[in-house]
């Protein structure tokens, strides 16, 4: 039987196959992300919808939640059978919010980024790059401007 049909994967198949290490796959079986079962010598055996599972986690992950949130929303997933396109639609429902709020910032970050190529005011109100004497650092760490802050009046 090939792979491509066989329902049972070794670790090794299953990280060629979705693109990640065996040190990884063995971490995400720690966390719960995904199950194996063990062959009578004790050999890890994934099913093929771990495949789908992993898919996810990757997809999660590019989104920028952590793997506690990802195993929650896994969590949603029928264990007793593979889940089918209406469980995956469910849990991906739930990051709709999440999904939209990032759209919203990058379109922000875009924005603001877009309008500083080429204009060179470095204006004191209205320019996310401009911050004499770091005055920025005292709301925090990272480019606070690009994330939202406002200069501080002067
Ligand atoms: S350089 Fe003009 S807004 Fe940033």
């Amino acid at each position: 039987m090939s792979l491509s049909t066989r329902d049972r994967l070794t670790i090794g198949e299953l990280a060629a196959r979705s693109g990640n290490a065996t040190s990884a796959l063995r971490y995400y079986e720690e966390l719960g992300l995904i199950q194996a079962e063990r062959t009578p010598g004790g050999q890890r055996r994934y099913r093929r919808a771990t495949l789908r599972r992993l898919a996810f986690v990757r997809a999660a992950q590019r989104i920028g939640l952590s793997l506690e949130e990802v195993r929650d929303a896994l969590a949603h997933l029928p264990v007793d059978h593979v889940p089918s396109s209406a469980d995956w639609s469910r849990v991906a429902r739930a990051w709709q919010r999440r999904i939209d709020a990032q759209i919203a910032e990058l379109e922000r970050l875009k924005e603001q980024l877009s309008g500083c190529v080429g204009c060179g005011c470095l204006s004191l109100t209205r320019c996310g790059l401009y911050n004499p004497e770091d005055a920025a650092a005292r709301q925090g760490p990272g480019p606070r401007y690009l994330l939202g802050d406002r200069p501080p009046a002067r």
